[in-house]
């Protein structure tokens, strides 16, 4: 984590129990491989990770991977990255990547944050931020991936037309965020009736932290477009 970011912890742990063999292997040698540089601030095109794909897809958080290696396996034109810190997480989805020979995703260990500022403007096709943390105290509030500042970085980095997913299972978070992106002005909620926030959209991959159902609400998934 940057210092910049050091103020904000991370909700949860970096590593967990010990790795298996495997999944250590694949952490010494499949991670260094599909890693992404560091780079200056705005220098990094992500495009150019990925040798002759249509677009660049963004998840943030990924966890285990379910939904990054579902959707990298439904849409193998399309270049995705994903960011995560947890080990234990990485690990999940790089023998998911392994057992599926998927070969159209790059992976950061580490803080989204440092890696976003990575990206130069209007680069990512697509966004992703599923289940964060929902760190519920109010006083906790402010350590919440989703809020103004984020949602003008994330913005900066998706191309106009760009759709970004927010989905979570807290109430407070679903309407503080809903409420933050629109009046940023940067993007547009595409919801036209209750089931569009309600529903699992019809592309979405379940994921293990959904199933949990940890949350203090039936999962919403917030639609929205980069204006
Ligand atoms: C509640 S879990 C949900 C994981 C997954 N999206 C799911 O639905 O199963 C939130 C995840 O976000 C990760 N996370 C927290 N802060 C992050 C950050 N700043 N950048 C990237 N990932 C972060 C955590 O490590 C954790 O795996």
């Amino acid at each position: 984590m940057s210092e910049q970011h050091q103020k904000h912890r991370l909700y949860g742990r970096a590593a967990g129990k010990p790795l298996s063999k495997r999944q250590q292997a694949l952490i010494d040698v499949v991670l260094p491989a599909i890693g992404i540089p560091a780079t200056e601030p705005g220098a990094l095109s992500p495009a150019s990770l990925f040798a002759g794909k249509r677009e660049v897809w963004l998840e943030i958080g990924f966890g285990g991977g379910e939904h990054l290696a579902g959707q990298a396996a439904r849409n193998g034109e399309v270049g995705f990255i994903g960011a995560e810190p947890f080990v234990d997480g990485v690990a999940k989805l790089l023998t998911a990547l392994e057992e599926q020979a998927l070969s159209n995703v790059s992976v950061r260990r580490g803080d989204a944050r440092d890696l976003v500022a990575q990206f130069a403007d209007q680069s990512i096709d697509r966004a992703f931020i599923l289940f964060p943390d929902p760190w519920p105290k109010s006083r906790h509030r402010k350590r919440r991936l989703v809020q103004a500042d984020f949602i003008v970085e994330l913005a900066r980095v998706l191309k106009p037309g760009a759709p970004f997913r927010f989905a979570t299972d807290w109430a407070d978070y679903a309407n503080r965020a809903l409420a933050d992106v629109v009046r940023s002005g940067l993007f547009e909620w595409t919801a036209g009736r209750a089931d569009d926030w309600r529903t699992a959209p019809a592309d979405h991959v379940t994921t293990r932290y959904q199933e949990k159902r940890l949350g203090d609400c039936a999962p919403v998934f917030l639609d929205f477009v980069r204006v």
